[in-house]
C-alpha cells in the first residue's frame, strides 16, 4: 500500500479544481485521476485537451511556500524517470515543467498552491493513448504515437507514485536542483521568456530554485514565471526564432 489514496473518476470538469476543492476540506495525500476532462486547465489560464486515453491527475500535498518549488522541480524529473520506464526515447524537462520527447510536448504540469490551507495541488496531464488534436499537431505528442502502441495508463500512474513517494521519503533539495538540471533542455539555451507582461531574451546560464538566470544584452536576470519559447543558436544573432 502506498502513501496515496486514489480516486478515480469516469469524467470531471478538472481533476485539479476537484483536487483543491477536497484538499480545503482537509485531505492530504490523495490523488484524483480522471479518464476525460472537460474543463482541463494548463498554465497561464490555457486549456488543456483532455480526451479519453491520456493520463490526467492532481496529487494533494501538505507544503509551505519552501517546499513548493522543491517539489514542483521533482515532479518533472520523476515524469521523465516513469516514461523512461516505457520507452527508451530521450525525454527532458523544458522550464519551467513542460516533458518534451521528439521536439514535441508530451506532458504539462500545473501546480497550485494555497499557503493560508498549507496544501499544494500537483496536476498532471500525460498524452498517453489519447489522439493528439489537430489544432496541436506540430507542438504535441503521445506516447503511443512515439512508441506506435498503446499502454496501460493506469500502470504509469502507480510507477510515477512509486517514484514520487521514493523521494518524498527522503527529500534533498539539493540533490532534486541537481536532477533538475541534469534533465533540463532549457539550460545553456538561448530562450524568448513570455512573462505576463514583458519578453526577454537571454541565454540560460542556470537554475535556481528562484527562477532561470538569463544573461540578457544588459544584465543577469532570474525571471520565475513565464513561457519559455527555445531559440536558434546561429551566428551573428543568438536570437533567431526557433
Ligand atoms: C500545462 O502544460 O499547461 C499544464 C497542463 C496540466 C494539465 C493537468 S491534467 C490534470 C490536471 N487537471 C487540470 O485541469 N490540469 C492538470
Amino acid at each position: 500500500m502506498g502513501r496515496f489514496e486514489i480516486i478515480h473518476l469516469n469524467r470531471i470538469d478538472s481533476t485539479n479544481t476537484y483536487a483543491y476543492k477536497l484538499a480545503k476540506e482537509g485531505k492530504r495525500d490523495i490523488v484524483v485521476v480522471a479518464d476525460e476532462q472537460t474543463s482541463g486547465r494548463g498554465r497561464l489560464n490555457r486549456v488543456w485537451f483532455s480526451d479519453f486515453g491520456g493520463l490526467y491527475f492532481s496529487i494533494v500535498l501538505e507544503s509551505d511556500v519552501d517546499k513548493f518549488p522543491v517539489l514542483n522541480f521533482l515532479a518533472p524529473i520523476c515524469m521523465v524517470k516513469t516514461l523512461k520506464n516505457y520507452s527508451n526515447k530521450n525525454y527532458g524537462i523544458k522550464w519551467p515543467n513542460d516533458i518534451i520527447v521528439n521536439n514535441k510536448k508530451i506532458c504539462g504540469i500545473l501546480s497550485e498552491i494555497n499557503v493560508e490551507y498549507g496544501f499544494m495541488v500537483l496536476g498532471i496531464g500525460i498524452n498517453v493513448n489519447n489522439k493528439i488534436r489537430e489544432e496541436i499537431r506540430d507542438i504535441a505528442t503521445s506516447l503511443k504515437e512515439v512508441e506506435g502502441k498503446e499502454f496501460d495508463k493506469m500502470e504509469i500512474l502507480k510507477t510515477f507514485l512509486e517514484i514520487f513517494e521514493s523521494y518524498l521519503n527522503n527529500l534533498s533539495p539539493e540533490n532534486i536542483l541537481k536532477e533538475y538540471k541534469e534533465n533540463s533542455l532549457t539550460l545553456n539555451e538561448y530562450v524568448k521568456i513570455i512573462t505576463p507582461n514583458r519578453e526577454i531574451f537571454g541565454h540560460v546560464v542556470d537554475i535556481t530554485y528562484e527562477g532561470i538566470v538569463l544573461q540578457t544584452d544588459e544584465k543577469l536576470e532570474i525571471v520565475d514565471v513565464g513561457d519559455c519559447i527555445h531559440l536558434r543558436k546561429v551566428f551573428p544573432s543568438p536570437y533567431g526564432s526557433n
